[in-house]
Protein backbone atom coordinates (compact mmCIF):
# COMPACT_ATOMS: atom_id res chain seq x y z
CA UNK A 1 0.00 0.00 0.00
CA UNK A 2 2.76 2.23 1.24
CA UNK A 3 4.90 1.25 -1.77
CA UNK A 4 2.14 1.51 -4.29
CA UNK A 5 1.48 5.53 -2.86
CA UNK A 6 5.68 6.50 -2.93
CA UNK A 7 5.36 5.17 -6.75
CA UNK A 8 2.27 6.98 -7.51
CA UNK A 9 3.93 10.27 -5.79
CA UNK A 10 7.73 9.12 -8.04
CA UNK A 11 5.07 9.63 -11.07
CA UNK A 12 3.28 12.44 -10.29
CA UNK A 13 6.76 13.91 -9.12
CA UNK A 14 8.05 12.77 -12.33
CA UNK A 15 4.99 14.96 -14.42
CA UNK A 16 6.48 18.40 -12.58
CA UNK A 17 8.73 19.70 -14.87
CA UNK A 18 5.87 19.91 -17.43
CA UNK A 19 5.85 19.59 -21.48
CA UNK A 20 5.39 23.14 -23.22
CA UNK A 21 2.19 22.40 -25.64
CA UNK A 22 0.68 24.29 -28.23
CA UNK A 23 -3.21 23.82 -28.16
CA UNK A 24 -5.06 25.40 -31.29
CA UNK A 25 -8.91 25.55 -31.55
CA UNK A 26 -9.56 28.75 -33.18
CA UNK A 27 -12.98 27.39 -34.24
CA UNK A 28 -15.95 30.03 -32.56
CA UNK A 29 -18.20 27.83 -31.16
CA UNK A 30 -19.39 27.92 -27.67
CA UNK A 31 -19.92 24.56 -26.98
CA UNK A 32 -16.68 23.67 -28.91
CA UNK A 33 -14.55 26.01 -26.40
CA UNK A 34 -16.22 24.55 -23.40
CA UNK A 35 -15.56 21.41 -24.25
CA UNK A 36 -12.09 21.85 -25.26
CA UNK A 37 -11.00 24.26 -22.26
CA UNK A 38 -11.65 21.44 -20.21
CA UNK A 39 -8.73 19.65 -21.24
CA UNK A 40 -6.60 22.99 -21.31
CA UNK A 41 -7.31 23.17 -17.33
CA UNK A 42 -6.63 19.57 -17.13
CA UNK A 43 -3.44 19.96 -18.78
CA UNK A 44 -2.62 22.88 -16.27
CA UNK A 45 -3.58 21.18 -13.89
CA UNK A 46 -0.67 18.56 -14.49
CA UNK A 47 1.92 21.03 -14.65
CA UNK A 48 2.27 21.42 -18.05
CA UNK A 49 3.03 24.92 -20.13
CA UNK A 50 -0.15 25.76 -22.57
CA UNK A 51 -0.20 28.24 -25.35
CA UNK A 52 -4.31 28.23 -26.11
CA UNK A 53 -4.73 29.51 -29.59
CA UNK A 54 -9.01 30.39 -29.65
CA UNK A 55 -11.58 32.88 -29.75
CA UNK A 56 -12.37 33.01 -26.19
CA UNK A 57 -10.27 34.37 -23.56
CA UNK A 58 -9.42 31.88 -20.37
CA UNK A 59 -7.38 35.01 -19.36
CA UNK A 60 -10.13 35.66 -16.40
CA UNK A 61 -9.25 32.44 -14.70
CA UNK A 62 -5.48 33.65 -13.87
CA UNK A 63 -4.36 30.14 -14.97
CA UNK A 64 -0.74 29.48 -14.08
CA UNK A 65 1.63 28.86 -16.99
CA UNK A 66 -1.09 29.86 -19.49
CA UNK A 67 -0.42 32.01 -22.74
CA UNK A 68 -3.25 32.89 -24.92
CA UNK A 69 -3.01 33.60 -28.98
CA UNK A 70 -6.66 35.27 -29.16
CA UNK A 71 -8.23 35.26 -32.39
CA UNK A 72 -9.80 39.08 -32.03
CA UNK A 73 -12.00 40.11 -32.85
CA UNK A 74 -14.16 36.51 -32.80
CA UNK A 75 -15.49 35.00 -36.22
CA UNK A 76 -19.07 35.24 -35.37
CA UNK A 77 -21.40 32.13 -35.78
CA UNK A 78 -23.69 33.92 -37.97
CA UNK A 79 -21.22 34.82 -40.26
CA UNK A 80 -20.57 30.96 -40.99
CA UNK A 81 -23.93 29.59 -40.75
CA UNK A 82 -27.82 31.67 -41.35
CA UNK A 83 -29.50 31.63 -38.53
CA UNK A 84 -32.65 30.88 -40.53
CA UNK A 85 -30.79 27.93 -42.72
CA UNK A 86 -30.38 25.94 -38.81
CA UNK A 87 -34.31 26.15 -38.74
CA UNK A 88 -34.59 24.64 -42.59
CA UNK A 89 -31.39 22.65 -41.81
CA UNK A 90 -33.59 20.36 -39.32
CA UNK A 91 -34.96 18.96 -42.22
CA UNK A 92 -31.88 19.32 -44.34
CA UNK A 93 -30.63 16.21 -46.64
CA UNK A 94 -27.45 14.60 -45.13
CA UNK A 95 -25.92 15.51 -48.14
CA UNK A 96 -26.46 19.00 -47.76
CA UNK A 97 -24.36 18.09 -44.18
CA UNK A 98 -21.35 17.43 -45.95
CA UNK A 99 -21.28 20.41 -47.81
CA UNK A 100 -22.04 22.74 -44.85
CA UNK A 101 -18.97 21.27 -43.31
CA UNK A 102 -17.07 22.10 -46.38
CA UNK A 103 -18.25 25.59 -46.72
CA UNK A 104 -17.65 26.83 -42.98
CA UNK A 105 -14.06 25.83 -42.80
CA UNK A 106 -13.86 27.94 -45.86
CA UNK A 107 -15.42 31.20 -43.79
CA UNK A 108 -13.40 30.01 -40.31
CA UNK A 109 -9.74 29.00 -41.83
CA UNK A 110 -8.84 32.31 -43.65
CA UNK A 111 -10.16 34.34 -40.52
CA UNK A 112 -8.17 32.59 -38.34
CA UNK A 113 -5.16 32.70 -40.35
CA UNK A 114 -4.98 36.48 -41.45
CA UNK A 115 -5.85 37.66 -38.03
CA UNK A 116 -3.38 39.94 -36.70
CA UNK A 117 -2.72 38.46 -33.70
CA UNK A 118 -2.51 34.87 -35.01
CA UNK A 119 -0.33 36.22 -38.30
CA UNK A 120 1.93 37.25 -35.21
CA UNK A 121 2.55 33.97 -33.81
CA UNK A 122 2.93 32.11 -37.22
CA UNK A 123 5.92 34.91 -38.00
CA UNK A 124 7.20 34.94 -34.21
CA UNK A 125 11.05 32.65 -33.89
CA UNK A 126 12.68 31.04 -30.54
CA UNK A 127 9.43 29.90 -29.69
CA UNK A 128 9.87 25.89 -28.66
CA UNK A 129 7.11 23.32 -27.82
CA UNK A 130 6.72 19.42 -27.12
CA UNK A 131 3.38 18.99 -28.77
CA UNK A 132 1.09 20.34 -30.55
CA UNK A 133 -2.76 20.06 -29.92
CA UNK A 134 -5.41 20.43 -32.42
CA UNK A 135 -8.86 20.50 -32.28
CA UNK A 136 -10.06 17.73 -35.15
CA UNK A 137 -12.98 19.98 -36.44
CA UNK A 138 -12.15 20.84 -40.16
CA UNK A 139 -8.99 23.28 -39.25
CA UNK A 140 -6.96 20.97 -40.97
CA UNK A 141 -4.71 23.91 -42.27
CA UNK A 142 -3.83 24.75 -38.41
CA UNK A 143 -2.08 21.35 -38.61
CA UNK A 144 1.05 23.53 -40.26
CA UNK A 145 1.41 24.94 -36.91
CA UNK A 146 3.20 21.37 -36.15
CA UNK A 147 5.21 21.55 -39.17
CA UNK A 148 6.50 25.52 -37.91
CA UNK A 149 7.57 23.97 -34.49
CA UNK A 150 8.87 20.44 -35.55
CA UNK A 151 6.34 19.04 -32.79
CA UNK A 152 4.32 15.55 -32.91
CA UNK A 153 0.43 16.11 -33.35
CA UNK A 154 -2.48 14.71 -31.47
CA UNK A 155 -6.20 15.68 -32.32
CA UNK A 156 -9.26 15.65 -30.27
CA UNK A 157 -12.44 15.44 -32.19
CA UNK A 158 -15.27 16.55 -30.25
CA UNK A 159 -18.03 14.34 -32.37
CA UNK A 160 -17.17 10.72 -32.42
CA UNK A 161 -15.11 8.92 -34.99
CA UNK A 162 -15.68 10.21 -38.54
CA UNK A 163 -13.83 7.50 -41.24
CA UNK A 164 -11.13 10.17 -42.20
CA UNK A 165 -9.95 8.95 -38.73
CA UNK A 166 -9.69 5.85 -39.30
CA UNK A 167 -8.09 6.13 -42.54
CA UNK A 168 -5.43 8.37 -41.35
CA UNK A 169 -4.74 6.41 -38.72
CA UNK A 170 -4.35 3.18 -41.57
CA UNK A 171 -7.72 1.52 -40.64
CA UNK A 172 -10.20 1.58 -43.54
CA UNK A 173 -13.80 1.34 -41.78
CA UNK A 174 -15.67 -1.55 -42.40
CA UNK A 175 -19.19 -0.19 -43.89
CA UNK A 176 -20.86 -3.58 -44.06
CA UNK A 177 -21.66 -2.60 -40.01
CA UNK A 178 -20.36 0.96 -39.46
CA UNK A 179 -22.11 3.49 -40.01
CA UNK A 180 -20.67 6.79 -41.36
CA UNK A 181 -20.38 9.27 -38.40
CA UNK A 182 -23.39 11.47 -39.49
CA UNK A 183 -26.16 8.66 -40.08
CA UNK A 184 -28.44 7.73 -37.93
CA UNK A 185 -28.10 3.78 -38.21
CA UNK A 186 -26.61 1.20 -36.06
CA UNK A 187 -24.52 -1.65 -36.50
CA UNK A 188 -27.04 -3.62 -37.83
CA UNK A 189 -27.94 -1.81 -41.12
CA UNK A 190 -30.51 -3.21 -43.91
CA UNK A 191 -29.32 -3.72 -47.66
CA UNK A 192 -31.07 -0.23 -48.24
CA UNK A 193 -28.68 1.74 -45.02
CA UNK A 194 -25.92 -0.72 -46.16
CA UNK A 195 -26.31 1.05 -49.73
CA UNK A 196 -27.30 4.65 -48.42
CA UNK A 197 -23.90 4.14 -46.11
CA UNK A 198 -21.47 3.40 -49.24
CA UNK A 199 -23.32 6.03 -51.01
CA UNK A 200 -22.31 9.04 -48.66
CA UNK A 201 -18.99 7.68 -47.65
CA UNK A 202 -17.59 7.92 -50.95
CA UNK A 203 -19.37 10.96 -51.25
CA UNK A 204 -17.72 12.53 -48.35
CA UNK A 205 -14.23 10.88 -49.00
CA UNK A 206 -14.82 12.50 -52.78
CA UNK A 207 -15.68 16.01 -50.87
CA UNK A 208 -13.11 16.03 -48.86
CA UNK A 209 -10.17 14.65 -51.46
CA UNK A 210 -11.36 17.09 -54.11
CA UNK A 211 -12.52 19.85 -52.25
CA UNK A 212 -12.14 20.53 -48.76
CA UNK A 213 -8.13 19.49 -48.32
CA UNK A 214 -7.15 21.38 -51.57
CA UNK A 215 -8.57 24.55 -50.26
CA UNK A 216 -6.89 24.01 -47.12
CA UNK A 217 -3.62 23.27 -49.43
CA UNK A 218 -4.28 26.71 -50.92
CA UNK A 219 -4.22 28.23 -47.23
CA UNK A 220 -1.50 26.68 -46.26
CA UNK A 221 0.59 27.88 -49.40
CA UNK A 222 -0.39 31.51 -48.97
CA UNK A 223 -0.22 31.74 -45.04
CA UNK A 224 2.79 29.83 -44.19
CA UNK A 225 4.70 30.37 -47.58
CA UNK A 226 7.80 31.96 -45.42
CA UNK A 227 8.24 28.70 -43.70
CA UNK A 228 8.79 26.92 -47.56
CA UNK A 229 9.35 24.16 -48.54
CA UNK A 230 6.38 23.27 -46.75
CA UNK A 231 4.96 19.26 -46.67
CA UNK A 232 1.54 18.83 -47.63
CA UNK A 233 -1.78 18.14 -45.48
CA UNK A 234 -1.41 14.11 -46.31
CA UNK A 235 1.75 14.52 -45.24
CA UNK A 236 0.51 16.05 -41.87
CA UNK A 237 -1.95 13.65 -41.51
CA UNK A 238 0.17 10.70 -41.62
CA UNK A 239 2.33 12.56 -38.57
CA UNK A 240 -0.84 12.75 -36.36
CA UNK A 241 0.63 10.70 -33.32
CA UNK A 242 -2.90 10.46 -32.19
CA UNK A 243 -6.18 10.85 -31.99
CA UNK A 244 -8.32 11.20 -28.89
CA UNK A 245 -12.23 10.74 -29.66
CA UNK A 246 -15.44 11.78 -27.86
CA UNK A 247 -16.82 8.54 -27.99
CA UNK A 248 -17.47 5.92 -25.54
CA UNK A 249 -18.49 2.44 -26.04
CA UNK A 250 -22.02 3.00 -23.17
CA UNK A 251 -22.99 4.93 -26.25
CA UNK A 252 -22.11 3.95 -29.29
CA UNK A 253 -22.12 0.73 -30.95
CA UNK A 254 -18.95 -1.71 -31.31
CA UNK A 255 -16.23 -0.61 -34.13
CA UNK A 256 -12.68 -1.48 -34.61
CA UNK A 257 -10.07 0.68 -34.26
CA UNK A 258 -6.58 1.66 -34.11
CA UNK A 259 -3.93 1.81 -30.99
CA UNK A 260 -3.69 5.21 -31.78
CA UNK A 261 -7.92 5.99 -31.61
CA UNK A 262 -8.07 6.49 -28.12
CA UNK A 263 -11.54 6.71 -27.13
CA UNK A 264 -12.42 9.28 -23.97
CA UNK A 265 -16.09 9.87 -23.75
CA UNK A 266 -17.42 11.64 -21.09
CA UNK A 267 -13.85 13.31 -20.33
CA UNK A 268 -15.30 16.50 -19.99
CA UNK A 269 -17.94 15.77 -17.23
CA UNK A 270 -17.05 16.85 -14.24
CA UNK A 271 -18.24 15.96 -10.68
CA UNK A 272 -21.43 17.84 -10.00
CA UNK A 273 -21.03 21.52 -8.05
CA UNK A 274 -23.35 23.21 -5.89
CA UNK A 275 -26.58 25.09 -7.86
CA UNK A 276 -26.94 28.65 -8.01
CA UNK A 277 -29.31 29.55 -5.02
CA UNK A 278 -32.21 30.53 -7.21
CA UNK A 279 -32.21 27.30 -9.28
CA UNK A 280 -31.41 25.13 -6.42
CA UNK A 281 -34.34 26.61 -4.10
CA UNK A 282 -36.81 26.05 -7.95
CA UNK A 283 -35.63 22.62 -8.43
CA UNK A 284 -36.15 21.50 -4.53
CA UNK A 285 -39.34 22.63 -4.27
CA UNK A 286 -40.77 20.54 -7.57
CA UNK A 287 -43.02 18.22 -6.09
CA UNK A 288 -43.32 15.93 -9.20
CA UNK A 289 -39.47 16.79 -10.71
CA UNK A 290 -37.98 19.14 -13.21
CA UNK A 291 -37.94 19.03 -17.14
CA UNK A 292 -34.35 20.95 -17.93
CA UNK A 293 -34.60 22.14 -21.54
CA UNK A 294 -32.03 23.81 -23.63
CA UNK A 295 -31.36 23.87 -27.62
CA UNK A 296 -28.18 24.42 -27.40
CA UNK A 297 -25.92 27.30 -27.97
CA UNK A 298 -26.29 28.12 -31.90
CA UNK A 299 -29.96 28.66 -32.43
CA UNK A 300 -30.60 32.17 -32.02
CA UNK A 301 -34.32 32.14 -29.98
CA UNK A 302 -35.28 35.14 -32.17
CA UNK A 303 -35.39 32.39 -34.87
CA UNK A 304 -37.22 30.06 -33.78
CA UNK A 305 -40.65 30.59 -34.96
CA UNK A 306 -43.28 31.64 -33.04
CA UNK A 307 -45.79 28.76 -33.27
CA UNK A 308 -42.78 26.88 -32.57
CA UNK A 309 -42.44 29.24 -28.95
CA UNK A 310 -46.06 28.92 -28.54
CA UNK A 311 -46.14 24.65 -28.87
CA UNK A 312 -43.68 24.42 -26.00
CA UNK A 313 -45.03 27.23 -23.68
CA UNK A 314 -48.37 25.81 -24.24
CA UNK A 315 -47.14 22.37 -23.61
CA UNK A 316 -45.17 23.40 -20.67
CA UNK A 317 -48.07 25.47 -19.18
CA UNK A 318 -50.20 22.18 -18.79
CA UNK A 319 -47.33 20.19 -17.23
CA UNK A 320 -47.06 19.45 -13.14
CA UNK A 321 -43.35 19.02 -13.41
CA UNK A 322 -41.53 22.53 -12.94
CA UNK A 323 -39.36 23.37 -16.22
CA UNK A 324 -35.93 25.11 -16.77
CA UNK A 325 -35.45 26.75 -19.97
CA UNK A 326 -32.37 27.49 -21.23
CA UNK A 327 -32.89 30.52 -23.63
CA UNK A 328 -31.13 33.84 -24.12
CA UNK A 329 -34.07 35.67 -23.88
CA UNK A 330 -35.37 35.86 -20.74
CA UNK A 331 -37.95 38.66 -21.56
CA UNK A 332 -40.52 36.71 -23.07
CA UNK A 333 -44.15 37.18 -21.86
CA UNK A 334 -46.77 34.74 -20.49
CA UNK A 335 -44.27 32.60 -18.86
CA UNK A 336 -46.14 30.07 -17.25
CA UNK A 337 -45.70 29.59 -13.49
CA UNK A 338 -44.05 26.77 -13.28
CA UNK A 339 -41.47 27.92 -15.97
CA UNK A 340 -37.95 29.39 -14.77
CA UNK A 341 -36.15 31.29 -18.01
CA UNK A 342 -32.63 31.83 -17.76
CA UNK A 343 -29.83 32.89 -20.45
CA UNK A 344 -27.29 30.94 -19.10
CA UNK A 345 -27.77 27.45 -16.85
CA UNK A 346 -25.62 25.08 -15.14
CA UNK A 347 -25.74 22.66 -17.10
CA UNK A 348 -24.23 19.28 -15.55
CA UNK A 349 -25.00 20.34 -12.13
CA UNK A 350 -28.48 20.67 -12.95
CA UNK A 351 -28.76 17.05 -14.52
CA UNK A 352 -26.90 15.87 -11.65
CA UNK A 353 -30.11 16.59 -9.49
CA UNK A 354 -32.10 13.60 -8.70
CA UNK A 355 -35.17 15.77 -8.93
CA UNK A 356 -34.41 16.23 -13.03
CA UNK A 357 -36.38 13.64 -15.02
CA UNK A 358 -36.27 14.64 -18.72
CA UNK A 359 -33.73 16.38 -20.82
CA UNK A 360 -35.00 18.15 -23.97
CA UNK A 361 -31.76 19.33 -26.35
CA UNK A 362 -31.25 19.55 -29.71
CA UNK A 363 -29.01 16.68 -29.67
CA UNK A 364 -25.12 17.87 -29.56
CA UNK A 365 -22.84 14.90 -28.74
CA UNK A 366 -22.19 17.21 -25.39
CA UNK A 367 -24.79 17.44 -23.61
CA UNK A 368 -26.75 14.32 -24.75
CA UNK A 369 -23.31 12.87 -23.25
CA UNK A 370 -23.84 14.45 -19.75
CA UNK A 371 -27.17 13.78 -19.41
CA UNK A 372 -26.88 9.63 -19.71
CA UNK A 373 -23.99 10.63 -17.50
CA UNK A 374 -26.61 11.19 -15.11
CA UNK A 375 -29.07 8.77 -16.23
CA UNK A 376 -31.52 11.16 -17.14
CA UNK A 377 -33.91 9.72 -20.27
CA UNK A 378 -33.52 12.60 -23.35
CA UNK A 379 -36.44 13.89 -26.05
CA UNK A 380 -33.78 15.28 -28.61
CA UNK A 381 -35.04 17.62 -31.59
CA UNK A 382 -32.08 17.71 -33.65
CA UNK A 383 -30.90 20.42 -36.45
CA UNK A 384 -27.82 19.21 -37.94
CA UNK A 385 -24.47 17.63 -37.94
CA UNK A 386 -24.11 14.60 -35.78
CA UNK A 387 -27.19 15.40 -34.02
CA UNK A 388 -29.89 13.25 -36.18
CA UNK A 389 -27.51 10.78 -35.64
CA UNK A 390 -27.51 11.11 -31.78
CA UNK A 391 -30.95 11.39 -31.65
CA UNK A 392 -31.86 7.90 -33.43
CA UNK A 393 -29.54 6.29 -31.24
CA UNK A 394 -31.03 7.33 -28.18
CA UNK A 395 -34.32 5.77 -28.81
CA UNK A 396 -33.10 2.95 -30.68
CA UNK A 397 -31.13 2.70 -27.24
CA UNK A 398 -34.40 3.01 -25.36
CA UNK A 399 -33.99 5.67 -23.08
CA UNK A 400 -35.09 8.50 -24.81
CA UNK A 401 -37.14 9.39 -27.99
CA UNK A 402 -36.93 12.40 -30.72
CA UNK A 403 -39.19 14.37 -32.96
CA UNK A 404 -38.22 16.27 -35.95
CA UNK A 405 -38.30 19.95 -35.34
CA UNK A 406 -41.25 20.63 -38.23
CA UNK A 407 -43.40 18.19 -36.44
CA UNK A 408 -43.23 19.97 -33.00
CA UNK A 409 -46.70 21.38 -32.46
CA UNK A 410 -48.33 21.74 -28.94
CA UNK A 411 -50.64 18.49 -29.48
CA UNK A 412 -47.38 16.12 -30.51
CA UNK A 413 -45.10 17.81 -28.09
CA UNK A 414 -47.04 17.27 -25.03
CA UNK A 415 -47.58 13.85 -25.66
CA UNK A 416 -44.14 13.16 -26.32
CA UNK A 417 -43.37 14.13 -23.06
CA UNK A 418 -46.19 12.84 -20.85
CA UNK A 419 -45.22 9.02 -22.81
CA UNK A 420 -41.28 9.87 -21.78
CA UNK A 421 -42.46 10.49 -18.36
CA UNK A 422 -45.17 7.96 -17.57
CA UNK A 423 -43.33 5.05 -19.10
CA UNK A 424 -40.62 3.88 -16.78
CA UNK A 425 -38.43 1.63 -18.97
CA UNK A 426 -37.03 5.03 -19.85
CA UNK A 427 -35.62 5.75 -16.96
CA UNK A 428 -34.67 2.23 -16.30
CA UNK A 429 -32.46 2.14 -19.41
CA UNK A 430 -30.94 5.66 -18.66
CA UNK A 431 -29.98 4.53 -15.30
CA UNK A 432 -28.30 1.14 -16.74
CA UNK A 433 -26.26 3.30 -19.85
CA UNK A 434 -25.48 5.69 -16.57
CA UNK A 435 -24.13 2.85 -15.11
CA UNK A 436 -22.20 1.03 -17.83
CA UNK A 437 -20.81 4.75 -18.98
CA UNK A 438 -19.29 5.32 -15.26
CA UNK A 439 -17.69 2.27 -15.16
CA UNK A 440 -14.23 2.95 -16.44
CA UNK A 441 -10.59 1.78 -15.22
CA UNK A 442 -9.56 5.52 -14.83
CA UNK A 443 -11.38 8.49 -15.02
CA UNK A 444 -11.32 9.16 -18.86
CA UNK A 445 -9.62 12.67 -18.20
CA UNK A 446 -6.87 10.89 -16.84
CA UNK A 447 -6.71 8.48 -19.49
CA UNK A 448 -6.50 11.27 -22.24
CA UNK A 449 -3.64 13.16 -19.96
CA UNK A 450 -1.99 10.08 -19.72
CA UNK A 451 -2.08 9.56 -23.69
CA UNK A 452 -1.07 13.48 -24.23
CA UNK A 453 2.12 12.87 -21.81
CA UNK A 454 2.85 9.37 -23.76
CA UNK A 455 3.38 11.17 -26.95
CA UNK A 456 5.29 13.54 -25.52
CA UNK A 457 7.85 11.31 -23.82
CA UNK A 458 8.44 8.97 -26.52
CA UNK A 459 8.19 11.81 -29.28
CA UNK A 460 5.21 11.10 -31.11
CA UNK A 461 4.85 7.77 -30.43
CA UNK A 462 5.84 6.45 -33.29
CA UNK A 463 5.07 2.57 -32.21
CA UNK A 464 1.76 3.49 -31.95
CA UNK A 465 1.79 4.23 -36.05
CA UNK A 466 0.89 1.30 -38.15
CA UNK A 467 2.77 0.71 -41.60
CA UNK A 468 -0.74 0.89 -43.27
CA UNK A 469 -0.86 4.27 -43.12
CA UNK A 470 1.78 3.87 -46.33
CA UNK A 471 0.17 1.20 -48.28
CA UNK A 472 -1.93 1.61 -51.36
CA UNK A 473 -5.32 0.68 -51.09
CA UNK A 474 -4.81 -2.09 -53.65
CA UNK A 475 -2.08 -3.53 -51.34
CA UNK A 476 -4.18 -2.43 -48.76
CA UNK A 477 -7.06 -4.91 -49.37
CA UNK A 478 -4.80 -7.82 -50.69
CA UNK A 479 -5.64 -7.37 -54.15
CA UNK A 480 -2.45 -7.69 -55.42
CA UNK A 481 -1.82 -11.25 -53.93
CA UNK A 482 -6.02 -11.99 -55.42
CA UNK A 483 -4.49 -10.78 -58.74
CA UNK A 484 -1.46 -13.04 -58.07
CA UNK A 485 -3.51 -15.79 -57.34
CA UNK A 486 -6.23 -15.57 -60.16
CA UNK A 487 -3.02 -15.57 -62.51
CA UNK A 488 -1.43 -18.17 -60.70
CA UNK A 489 -4.05 -20.59 -60.45
CA UNK A 490 -5.60 -19.40 -64.51
CA UNK A 491 -2.00 -20.63 -65.35
CA UNK A 492 -2.31 -23.54 -63.83
CA UNK A 493 -5.49 -24.33 -65.40
CA UNK A 494 -4.16 -23.30 -68.64
CA UNK A 495 -1.14 -25.63 -68.15
CA UNK A 496 -3.62 -28.40 -67.35
CA UNK A 497 -5.58 -27.44 -70.53
CA UNK A 498 -2.89 -27.38 -72.51
CA UNK A 499 -1.13 -30.97 -71.08
CA UNK A 500 -4.84 -32.61 -71.60
CA UNK A 501 -5.54 -31.37 -75.12
CA UNK A 502 -1.54 -32.89 -75.98
CA UNK A 503 -2.44 -35.98 -74.56
CA UNK A 504 -5.99 -36.45 -76.56
CA UNK A 505 -4.65 -35.53 -79.39
CA UNK A 506 -1.19 -38.10 -79.02
CA UNK A 507 -4.12 -40.71 -78.02
CA UNK A 508 -6.09 -39.56 -81.02
CA UNK A 509 -2.63 -39.92 -82.91
CA UNK A 510 -2.41 -43.60 -81.95
CA UNK A 511 -5.90 -44.83 -82.11
CA UNK A 512 -6.84 -43.07 -85.43
CA UNK A 513 -4.65 -45.01 -87.78
CA UNK A 514 -6.42 -48.45 -85.91
CA UNK A 515 -9.90 -47.07 -86.71
CA UNK A 516 -8.46 -47.04 -90.56
CA UNK A 517 -7.46 -50.64 -90.19
CA UNK A 518 -10.83 -51.47 -89.20
C1 LIG B 1 4.84 25.91 -14.60
O1 LIG B 1 5.65 25.12 -15.47
C2 LIG B 1 6.86 24.68 -14.91
C3 LIG B 1 7.63 23.87 -15.93
O2 LIG B 1 7.40 24.24 -17.23
C4 LIG B 1 6.58 23.81 -13.71
O3 LIG B 1 7.79 23.41 -13.12
C5 LIG B 1 5.72 24.56 -12.71
O4 LIG B 1 5.35 23.68 -11.67
C6 LIG B 1 4.47 25.10 -13.36
N1 LIG B 1 3.73 25.91 -12.43
C7 LIG B 1 2.53 25.57 -11.99
C8 LIG B 1 1.94 26.52 -10.99
O5 LIG B 1 1.90 24.62 -12.40
C1 LIG C 1 6.51 14.76 -37.99
O1 LIG C 1 6.66 14.71 -36.59
C2 LIG C 1 8.00 14.69 -36.14
C3 LIG C 1 7.97 14.59 -34.65
O2 LIG C 1 7.23 13.48 -34.25
C4 LIG C 1 8.71 15.95 -36.60
O3 LIG C 1 10.04 15.90 -36.22
C5 LIG C 1 8.59 16.04 -38.12
O4 LIG C 1 9.17 17.25 -38.55
C6 LIG C 1 7.16 15.99 -38.56
N1 LIG C 1 7.04 15.97 -40.00
C7 LIG C 1 6.41 16.92 -40.67
C8 LIG C 1 6.31 16.71 -42.14
O5 LIG C 1 5.94 17.87 -40.13
C1 LIG D 1 -31.03 -7.06 -37.39
O1 LIG D 1 -32.09 -6.42 -38.08
C2 LIG D 1 -33.02 -7.29 -38.67
C3 LIG D 1 -34.08 -6.46 -39.38
O2 LIG D 1 -33.52 -5.48 -40.12
C4 LIG D 1 -33.68 -8.16 -37.61
O3 LIG D 1 -34.55 -9.08 -38.22
C5 LIG D 1 -32.61 -8.89 -36.83
O4 LIG D 1 -33.21 -9.61 -35.78
C6 LIG D 1 -31.59 -7.94 -36.27
N1 LIG D 1 -30.53 -8.69 -35.63
C7 LIG D 1 -30.11 -8.43 -34.41
C8 LIG D 1 -29.02 -9.31 -33.88
O5 LIG D 1 -30.53 -7.51 -33.76
C1 LIG E 1 5.60 6.08 -43.81
O1 LIG E 1 6.45 6.58 -44.82
C2 LIG E 1 7.22 7.70 -44.41
C3 LIG E 1 7.96 8.22 -45.62
O2 LIG E 1 8.44 7.21 -46.41
C4 LIG E 1 8.17 7.27 -43.29
O3 LIG E 1 8.93 8.36 -42.85
C5 LIG E 1 7.31 6.76 -42.12
O4 LIG E 1 8.15 6.29 -41.09
C6 LIG E 1 6.40 5.64 -42.59
N1 LIG E 1 5.52 5.34 -41.48
C7 LIG E 1 5.24 4.09 -41.10
C8 LIG E 1 4.38 3.95 -39.90
O5 LIG E 1 5.66 3.10 -41.67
Amino acid sequence: MNFQFLLAFSIFLSFANGYKILFLAPMNGKSHFLYISSFVKALIGRGHEVTFLTSNSLRNLNLPNYTEVLVDPPLEMSAMVKQDDFVDMASASIFSCVHLLRDMPRIFNPYTLQNANIQKFIHSTGLHFDLVINEEFYGDSMLMFAHKFKAPIITICPFGVPEYIDRQQGLLTPISFVPHWMLPFSDNMTFYERFLNLILNAYDWAVRRYQFIPTEEEYVQKYFAHLAPLPSIDELHKNVSLVLVNSHRALSPPRPSMPSIISIGGAHIKPAEPLPKEIQTFIDGAKHGVIYFSLGTVLKSSKLPKEKLDAFLGTFKSLKQRVLWKFEDDSIKNVPSNVMIKKWMPQNDILAHPKVILFISHGGLFGTSESLYHGVPLLLIPFFGDQHRNAHRIQTAGYGQFMPFPEVNKDSFSKTINELLSDESYLTKAKETSAIFKDNLVNPMDEAMFWIEHVCRFKGAKHLKSHAINMSWFTYLSLDIILANVVILLAGVLVLYKIICALVSRKKQTTAPGKKQK
